[in-house]
Protein backbone atom coordinates (compact mmCIF):
# COMPACT_ATOMS: atom_id res chain seq x y z
CA UNK A 1 0.00 0.00 0.00
CA UNK A 2 1.09 2.99 -0.94
CA UNK A 3 0.80 6.75 1.62
CA UNK A 4 -0.64 9.29 -0.51
CA UNK A 5 1.65 12.18 1.15
CA UNK A 6 4.74 12.48 2.56
CA UNK A 7 5.63 11.38 6.00
CA UNK A 8 6.33 14.36 8.13
CA UNK A 9 9.23 12.91 8.81
CA UNK A 10 11.47 11.10 6.08
CA UNK A 11 13.69 8.52 7.35
CA UNK A 12 16.11 6.41 5.12
CA UNK A 13 18.11 3.83 6.20
CA UNK A 14 21.71 3.15 4.50
CA UNK A 15 22.33 -0.88 4.89
CA UNK A 16 25.58 -2.37 3.79
CA UNK A 17 28.91 -4.50 5.26
CA UNK A 18 30.94 -1.72 5.83
CA UNK A 19 34.01 -3.99 6.71
CA UNK A 20 35.45 -1.36 6.90
CA UNK A 21 33.98 1.88 5.74
CA UNK A 22 35.73 3.77 3.11
CA UNK A 23 35.43 7.24 1.61
CA UNK A 24 33.31 5.89 -0.93
CA UNK A 25 30.21 5.41 1.96
CA UNK A 26 31.06 8.63 4.25
CA UNK A 27 30.46 10.56 0.69
CA UNK A 28 27.37 8.80 0.28
CA UNK A 29 26.40 9.53 3.94
CA UNK A 30 27.39 13.13 3.63
CA UNK A 31 25.47 13.72 0.50
CA UNK A 32 22.66 11.70 1.78
CA UNK A 33 21.85 13.08 5.04
CA UNK A 34 21.12 16.22 3.61
CA UNK A 35 17.95 15.04 1.90
CA UNK A 36 16.21 13.50 4.55
CA UNK A 37 14.86 14.03 8.21
CA UNK A 38 16.52 10.90 9.56
CA UNK A 39 19.41 8.84 8.28
CA UNK A 40 20.35 5.35 9.60
CA UNK A 41 23.24 3.47 8.67
CA UNK A 42 22.52 0.00 9.53
CA UNK A 43 25.13 -3.03 9.34
CA UNK A 44 23.84 -6.53 8.06
CA UNK A 45 24.59 -9.02 11.14
CA UNK A 46 25.49 -12.25 8.56
CA UNK A 47 27.30 -15.29 10.21
CA UNK A 48 27.68 -16.98 7.02
CA UNK A 49 29.88 -13.70 5.51
CA UNK A 50 33.97 -14.11 6.87
CA UNK A 51 34.31 -10.40 7.94
CA UNK A 52 37.36 -8.62 8.95
CA UNK A 53 35.58 -6.29 11.64
CA UNK A 54 33.53 -7.68 14.09
CA UNK A 55 30.14 -6.00 13.89
CA UNK A 56 31.03 -4.07 17.01
CA UNK A 57 34.20 -2.90 15.48
CA UNK A 58 32.40 -1.54 12.32
CA UNK A 59 29.61 0.41 14.36
CA UNK A 60 32.85 1.94 15.95
CA UNK A 61 34.38 2.77 13.07
CA UNK A 62 31.36 4.33 11.63
CA UNK A 63 30.46 6.23 14.69
CA UNK A 64 33.47 7.83 15.08
CA UNK A 65 33.09 9.56 11.46
CA UNK A 66 29.66 10.30 11.31
CA UNK A 67 29.55 11.77 14.99
CA UNK A 68 29.56 15.32 13.72
CA UNK A 69 26.16 14.52 11.30
CA UNK A 70 23.44 15.36 13.89
CA UNK A 71 20.99 13.28 11.95
CA UNK A 72 22.85 10.44 11.54
CA UNK A 73 22.68 6.99 13.68
CA UNK A 74 25.03 3.69 13.13
CA UNK A 75 22.53 0.43 13.52
CA UNK A 76 22.76 -2.83 12.49
CA UNK A 77 20.31 -5.73 11.58
CA UNK A 78 19.56 -9.27 11.02
CA UNK A 79 17.07 -10.51 9.06
CA UNK A 80 14.74 -8.62 5.96
CA UNK A 81 16.12 -5.65 4.76
CA UNK A 82 12.39 -4.17 4.56
CA UNK A 83 11.09 -5.66 7.84
CA UNK A 84 14.30 -3.85 9.93
CA UNK A 85 13.40 -1.06 7.75
CA UNK A 86 9.59 -1.06 8.41
CA UNK A 87 10.92 -1.39 12.72
CA UNK A 88 12.42 1.74 12.24
CA UNK A 89 9.33 3.63 10.60
CA UNK A 90 11.76 4.11 7.78
CA UNK A 91 10.39 4.96 3.89
CA UNK A 92 13.56 5.03 1.71
CA UNK A 93 16.50 2.64 1.33
CA UNK A 94 19.12 4.79 -0.35
CA UNK A 95 22.01 2.85 -2.37
CA UNK A 96 25.39 4.21 -3.80
CA UNK A 97 25.97 2.92 -7.34
CA UNK A 98 29.51 3.19 -8.90
CA UNK A 99 29.35 1.57 -12.25
CA UNK A 100 27.08 -0.14 -14.45
CA UNK A 101 28.43 -3.73 -13.08
CA UNK A 102 26.72 -2.46 -10.27
CA UNK A 103 23.51 -1.73 -11.78
CA UNK A 104 22.58 -5.59 -12.41
CA UNK A 105 22.35 -6.25 -8.27
CA UNK A 106 21.32 -3.12 -7.33
CA UNK A 107 17.88 -3.28 -9.35
CA UNK A 108 17.32 -6.62 -8.58
CA UNK A 109 17.37 -6.12 -4.61
CA UNK A 110 15.24 -2.76 -5.09
CA UNK A 111 12.61 -4.84 -7.26
CA UNK A 112 12.61 -7.41 -4.52
CA UNK A 113 12.45 -5.34 -1.72
CA UNK A 114 9.45 -3.32 -3.67
CA UNK A 115 7.82 -6.94 -3.92
CA UNK A 116 8.08 -7.50 -0.51
CA UNK A 117 7.68 -4.06 0.94
CA UNK A 118 5.88 -1.52 -1.92
CA UNK A 119 5.35 1.22 0.37
CA UNK A 120 9.36 1.64 1.15
CA UNK A 121 11.16 2.86 -1.73
CA UNK A 122 15.25 2.43 -2.97
CA UNK A 123 16.51 5.57 -3.73
CA UNK A 124 19.74 4.98 -5.56
CA UNK A 125 22.71 8.20 -5.73
CA UNK A 126 25.69 7.89 -7.73
CA UNK A 127 29.25 7.81 -6.54
CA UNK A 128 31.45 10.44 -6.97
CA UNK A 129 34.12 9.53 -9.85
CA UNK A 130 36.80 10.02 -7.30
CA UNK A 131 35.17 7.18 -5.37
CA UNK A 132 33.91 5.26 -8.35
CA UNK A 133 36.36 2.86 -8.17
CA UNK A 134 36.89 2.28 -4.26
CA UNK A 135 35.52 -0.81 -2.50
CA UNK A 136 35.93 -2.08 0.66
CA UNK A 137 37.27 -5.55 -0.63
CA UNK A 138 39.60 -4.11 -2.87
CA UNK A 139 40.94 -1.58 0.03
CA UNK A 140 41.60 -4.83 2.23
CA UNK A 141 43.69 -6.76 -0.26
CA UNK A 142 45.55 -3.70 -1.54
CA UNK A 143 46.38 -3.07 2.21
CA UNK A 144 47.20 -6.13 3.10
CA UNK A 145 49.49 -6.59 0.09
CA UNK A 146 51.36 -3.80 1.40
CA UNK A 147 49.75 -0.99 -1.32
CA UNK A 148 49.30 2.95 -0.57
CA UNK A 149 45.45 3.19 0.43
CA UNK A 150 45.71 7.09 1.87
CA UNK A 151 42.53 9.03 0.92
CA UNK A 152 40.75 5.77 0.29
CA UNK A 153 39.52 5.55 3.99
CA UNK A 154 39.38 7.65 6.71
CA UNK A 155 42.67 7.78 8.60
CA UNK A 156 41.42 6.05 11.80
CA UNK A 157 39.99 2.97 9.60
CA UNK A 158 43.28 3.23 8.38
CA UNK A 159 44.79 2.89 11.62
CA UNK A 160 42.11 -0.01 12.39
CA UNK A 161 43.16 -1.87 9.11
CA UNK A 162 47.23 -1.29 10.05
CA UNK A 163 46.61 -3.11 13.38
CA UNK A 164 44.59 -5.56 12.33
CA UNK A 165 46.99 -6.76 9.53
CA UNK A 166 49.82 -6.18 11.07
CA UNK A 167 51.51 -3.39 9.01
CA UNK A 168 53.69 -1.10 10.75
O1 LIG B 1 27.32 -3.76 1.34
P1 LIG B 1 26.56 -4.91 0.72
O2 LIG B 1 27.19 -6.22 1.17
O3 LIG B 1 26.45 -4.78 -0.77
O4 LIG B 1 25.07 -4.84 1.33
C1 LIG B 1 24.10 -5.80 0.95
C2 LIG B 1 22.83 -5.68 1.83
C3 LIG B 1 23.18 -5.71 3.30
C4 LIG B 1 22.13 -4.37 1.50
C5 LIG B 1 21.89 -6.87 1.45
O5 LIG B 1 22.62 -8.05 1.50
C6 LIG B 1 20.69 -6.98 2.38
O6 LIG B 1 19.82 -6.14 2.36
N1 LIG B 1 20.65 -8.05 3.21
C7 LIG B 1 19.62 -8.26 4.19
C8 LIG B 1 18.78 -9.49 3.87
C9 LIG B 1 17.73 -9.15 2.84
O7 LIG B 1 16.87 -8.32 3.05
N2 LIG B 1 17.83 -9.82 1.68
C10 LIG B 1 16.97 -9.59 0.55
C11 LIG B 1 17.48 -8.46 -0.30
S1 LIG B 1 16.52 -8.24 -1.75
Amino acid sequence: MHAATKPPQVIAIYPGSFDPITNGHLDLIVRGCRLFDKFIVAILRNENKQPLFSVEERMEMLREVVSCYANVEVDSFEGLLVDYAGRKGATVLLRGIRAISDYEYELQMALMNRRLRPDIETVFMMASEAHSFISSRLVKEVFGLGGNIDGLVPPSVEARLRKRLGRS
